[in-house]
């Protein structure tokens, strides 16, 4: 039975559809990374999981549990690190685990016996005793960290865990979680880096636009791209109609899967293709077509890469994009001022 069951999840923001039909399963024992570039719709999903937040439509079981009729069972079997932190700055961090034991209605020495188990595994020793106001980002993520794991839950969601971290922390941080997985804990992990999920995920969802566009392992991902990857450089298009032309005559040659023409990061086209034997002919048809090739590059199939073609986008362009709209919106708004 999976440990988490999302069903048609729908949650909408106003006007903006954050998540439309996400459907998710989450084995037993595993880590799962959630994968998506920034505005996906990872933390409105995660918050819902974790019964923070309701969904307008859609059924949501963890542990077999309904989590929207029975949110208090739900939310005592899991633990949560939010992506936005906001910790008390004026006790230590000692004390705040400590009202967090309370909070899971733990006995005092089985909390102070918690407490220091997770201060030496995470290497807080130096510091839990000083005031959070005065942590670093890394410092608080670890001590975000223990908190989430204070009741021991069956079932850990991080949301972006290592975000602009040092990298002792992050590697403390992915150290830890190995372990946990090694111990039988399920762990929901949602991140835009590409390497952390291939680091650490068994299984993973690409989700995009609040829908799940891929799914399965990174070698079954990769697998279902069907071959290499070839990216070429040629000369730009003038016009939509050299575009077409160009993508008419690769989709012509025999042995190329995928196509697609990436304009937003420089100039390129992405390729799939069966075999390097089609490599020459390639060139030969775009130097008929007078776009002799400036580079290429041939690379086995990555997660950016079926991110790619369930997109027509790079993750880098998504979130590009998304960075470029938030401007957008900071500057209207500065105008209408
Ligand atoms: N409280 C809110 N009010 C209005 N819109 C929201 C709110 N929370 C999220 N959104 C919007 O819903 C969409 C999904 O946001 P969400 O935070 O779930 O994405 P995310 O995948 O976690 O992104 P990130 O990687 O940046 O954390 C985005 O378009 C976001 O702007
Ligand atoms: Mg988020």
């Amino acid at each position: 039975m999976p440990v988490i069951e999302l069903h048609e999840l729908e949650k909408s923001y106003g006007s903006v559809k954050a998540l439309q039909g996400l459907n998710l399963q989450v084995p037993k024992g595993c880590l799962y990374g959630l994968l998506g570039p920034n505005g996906a719709g990872k933390t409105t999903a995660i918050r819902i999981i974790c019964t923070l937040l309701s969904p307008d439509s859609g059924k949501v079981i963890v542990g077999g549990v309904d989590a929207l009729s029975h949110p208090r069972v739900v939310r005592r079997s899991l633990g949560y690190v939010a992506q936005e932190i906001a910790i008390d700055k004026i006790l230590t961090g000692r004390e705040l685990l400590q009202l967090q034991g309370d909070l899971y209605h733990l006995a005092t020495s089985q909390t102070s016996l918690r407490i220091r188990e997770l201060v030496e595994r995470l290497g807080m020793q130096t510091w839990i005793d000083r005031r959070c106001g005065s942590y670093s980002g890394g410092m608080r993520r670890r001590l975000d960290l223990a908190s989430g794991l204070l009741h021991r839950p069956e079932l850990l969601v991080l949301d972006e865990p290592t975000v602009g971290l040092d990298i002792e922390s992050r590697s403390v941080i992915w150290q830890l979680l190995k372990e946990l997985i090694s111990n039988g804990t399920t762990i929901l992990l949602s991140s835009h880096y590409l390497e952390e999920i291939e680091a650490l995920a068994q299984r993973m969802a690409i989700i995009d636009k609040g829908r799940v566009i891929a799914e399965g392992t990174a070698e079954q991902l990769k697998q279902q791209l069907g071959g290499d990857r070839v990216t070429l450089r040629v000369r730009e298009f003038s016009d939509e109609k050299e575009s077409e032309m160009v993508r008419t005559l690769l989709n012509r040659i025999e042995g190329i899967t995928q196509v697609v023409i990436n304009q937003a990061q420089g100039f390129s086209l992405n390729l799939v293709v069966d075999s390097e034997q089609v490599l020459p002919r390639i060139q030969e048809e775009l130097n008929k077509a007078q776009f002799p090739i400036f580079s290429l590059t041939q690379s086995r199939a990555s997660l950016d890469d079926v991110y790619l073609q369930a997109t027509g986008k790079t993750l880098m362009d998504a979130e590009l994009e998304v960075a470029s709209q938030r401007d957008l919106k900071l500057e209207s708004k500065k105008a209408m001022r």
